[in-house]
């Protein structure tokens, strides 16, 4: 069978990467990326819009689609897909205003009785600044439209508030600041059924201890001690199963929770899989994806199963020099085949072919990806190999997975 995944980043080369495993498949991507171009084919995009994708499909004969970004999926390629009868895993377009449109997401979380933080929406900046005096500080500020994981300010006091009303505009969420232990809960559905995918936990902000702006993700690991299987069924139960049953939601809903005293409450919905968490998941994920992903896209989820290797995954991202702001691209990059044989998959993201070998091409640049028995031997390995790695500007967070080290040492567990 030939499958399509959409999108070149680093969650579409893990998912290429696990697919291209699978016996009897081969593996398309568009556009892809370097990474990519040696496990499958790399097509180039015609456009992005949600026909361009439909008669690439059609043009490589591809009998199922994987979708990878949000922007595709807010557009309506799955509608034109299923329109014309063609297997693809993901959301339709009004199922993506879970991601693509905040208020959307707070609204059906009230009417839903969906635990979530304390919220207003907002027009303008007088009824902002009476939301703030409220709320207190912290405080919470979302933009309502997609945003690349930019839209979202935490704001500890009143001038840092300020500072973002002056950034995000138009219609804003304000809601209450909830403490705990953040977990992206990612899971397969098809309409009705439901395949939960082992719990990630990501690094959004882009410096170490949580310091500094929020990135689209600066590493993540997969391990089955992140949540306990009474943690997981309360977020089955009173998260995913209402939302799916209210929306009909196929393909991957993600529910970005915080895990605080009050038990868990949903920070945010994607519509997608979580990126940098797809590289730690498909890293850990044992068994062969594809019989999964196509009883999902044919709403035969129900007997589908996956099976996770014991041991942790983790991801370290290597970012380019001024990151999340402004950086530049083209820099060369050494070291990927020496990172690779000390024993990690080194994911690409923000890459592309130069005339000298691979360059930088984007803000979040590649995700180096280990696994081992223990999360300490995970973090080492992965870290043994970034440091292999080398391109003018590079940096990376140095405690990704150690907010996971400490909560086990804590909890006694393995002990
Ligand atoms: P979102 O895109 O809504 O997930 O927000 C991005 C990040 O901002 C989250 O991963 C959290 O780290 C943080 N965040 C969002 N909402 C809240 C909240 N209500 N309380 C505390 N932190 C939040
Ligand atoms: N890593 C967070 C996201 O994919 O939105």
């Amino acid at each position: 069978m030939k499958i399509l995944v959409i999108g070149g980043g680093g969650r579409e080369h893990a998912l290429a990467w696990k697919l291209a495993q699978s016996p009897g498949h081969s593996v398309f991507a568009a556009p892809g990326n370097p990474g990519i171009a040696k496990i499958g084919t790399c097509v180039p995009l015609r456009d992005g819009s949600p026909e361009g994708f439909l008669s690439l499909a059609e043009d490589i004969g591809a009998e199922l689609t994987v979708v990878g970004p949000e922007a595709p999926l807010v557009a309506g390629v799955v509608d034109a897909f299923r329109a014309r009868g063609r297997k693809i895993v993901g959301p339709d377009r009004a199922a993506a205003q879970l991601e693509g449109s905040k208020v959307f997401a707070k609204n059906f979380l009230l009417k839903s009785s969906i635990p979530t933080a304390e919220y207003v929406v907002v027009d303008n900046e007088a009824d902002a600044r009476r939301a703030l005096d409220r709320f207190g500080f912290p405080v919470v500020l979302k933009a309502d439209g997609l945003a690349a994981g930019k839209g979202v300010v935490v704001a500890h006091d009143r001038a840092e508030a300020e500072a973002a009303l002056a950034t995000l505009h138009g219609r804003l969420v304000i809601e209450e600041f909830l403490t705990g232990e953040e977990v992206s809960f990612i899971a397969l559905c098809d309409g009705r059924d439901v395949l939960p995918l082992a719990p990630t936990q990501d690094h959004k902000a882009v410096f170490d201890g949580d310091a500094g702006p929020n990135t689209g993700g600066m590493g993540a690991y997969s391990d089955a001690a992140i949540l306990t299987a009474a943690e997981s069924r309360e977020i089955l139960d009173r998260v995913i199963y209402p939302t799916v049953e209210a929306t009909g939601f196929t393909g991957f809903l993600y529910a970005g929770m915080m895990m605080t005293a009050a038990g868990p409450k949903v920070l945010e919905f994607n519509v997608r899989l979580g990126d940098p968490e797809t590289q730690p998941l498909m890293h850990r994920m044992a068994s062969d994806f594809v019989p999964a992903l196509l009883a999902a896209a044919e709403g035969q989820l129900g007997s589908a199963t996956l099976e996770w290797r014991a041991g942790p995954s983790v991801c370290v991202v290597l970012a380019s020099g001024g990151y999340p702001g402004t950086y530049e691209v083209g820099r060369p990059i050494a070291g990927l085949d020496a990172a690779e044989a000390l024993g990690a998959t080194v994911f690409h993201a923000g890459t592309r072919q130069g005339r000298q070998g691979i360059e930088t091409a984007g803000g979040r640049v590649l995700g180096v990806t280990a696994g081992a028995d223990s999360l300490e031997d995970a973090i080492g390995c992965a870290y043994r190999a970034v440091r292999e790695i080398r391109f003018e500007g590079m940096h990376y967070r140095g405690d990704i997975g150690r907010k996971g080290l400490e909560r086990y040492n804590k909890k006694n567990v393995g002990t």
